[in-house]
């Protein structure tokens, strides 16, 4: 497995890593990887003949300064499950090398960024898509989307959507691959903030998706939620054109979980 770290490097070996006709997988992360992670690795390694993998904590999608400083940055456990996923390069980028511009260029959505998460997280979307957009571009190695994939978890099916709008939007030679959300044996989704919680919070968290799977009625659930010891963010339905999801952010202790379900 190659490592780049950098962009100038990256840039002038992309050129001529792969052969005429390799398919590329892209799986862009912001490190702390876990099993959801693994499971678009080896996705991208069952789908594609070339896994590239790129870890940047992205500051720009960060609305709370705590949440950015908090983020776990385990490169070398990383490291180690990208090799065993069976990527061939995993590419570091760092800040100067995405934001040259200072973030003075932007990609703004105007629609569903306004809504669930992006209500009470002003500018995340933002952040996400100048990122990808910028991870996509100088990750591309062909103009023909059939060549070049990037996987995303269902767990963060808003962001995932606004990809998919995105690429439509724009054009970009990518095919969106979505994959199901991967969740530990009691229910709960996998996520690099599920190592902060307490252990009584841990123990807990499996409600949210219980409660979001099971209870129809949505007023019913936020009282249940609440008595539990969740403090909601959002408990809504949304039409999507796969059809309805239901979606919960909710509060324990000081971390911010995210679910959603289809309809
Ligand atoms: O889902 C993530 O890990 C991030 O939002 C992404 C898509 C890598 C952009 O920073």
């Amino acid at each position: 497995m190659i490592v780049d770290r950098g962009l100038e490097n990256w840039k002038r070996e992309k050129l001529h890593w792969l052969s005429p006709g390799a398919r590329l997988g892209f799986v862009p992360t912001m490190g702390a990887l876990h099993e959801g992670h693994a499971t678009l690795l080896r996705r991208a390694r069952q789908e594609n003949d070339a896994v590239l993998l790129s870890i940047f904590v992205n500051p720009t999608q960060f609305n709370d300064p705590r949440d950015l400083q908090l983020y776990p940055r385990p490169i070398e456990s990383d490291l180690q499950l990208a090799r065993e996923c069976g990527v061939d390069r995993v590419w570091l980028p760092d800040y100067q090398d995405l934001y040259p511009d200072q973030f003075n260029y932007r990609i703004e959505e105007t629609s569903l960024s306004r809504v669930l998460c992006g209500r009470t997280r002003p500018g995340h979307f933002t952040g996400v898509l100048s990122v990808v957009m910028k991870l996509f571009s100088l990750a591309q190695v062909s103009a023909n989307p059939q060549m070049q994939r990037a996987y995303f978890g269902e767990k963060d099916f808003q962001q995932l959507e606004m990809i998919r709008g995105m690429v439509r939007a724009f054009e970009l030679p990518w095919d969106i691959r979505p994959v199901p959300t991967v969740r530990e044996t009691d229910g709960l989704a996998l996520s690099s903030r599920n190592l902060r919680l307490s252990p009584a919070a841990r123990r807990l968290a499996p409600r949210l998706y219980q409660v979001l799977r099971n209870e129809p009625n949505l007023d019913v659930a936020r009282q249940e939620l609440e008595r539990a010891g969740f403090r909601i963010d959002y408990l809504e339905e949304h039409p999507f054109a796969s059809g309805r999801r239901r979606f919960v952010a909710a509060f324990l202790e000081d971390v911010r979980l995210i679910d959603n379900v289809e309809i």
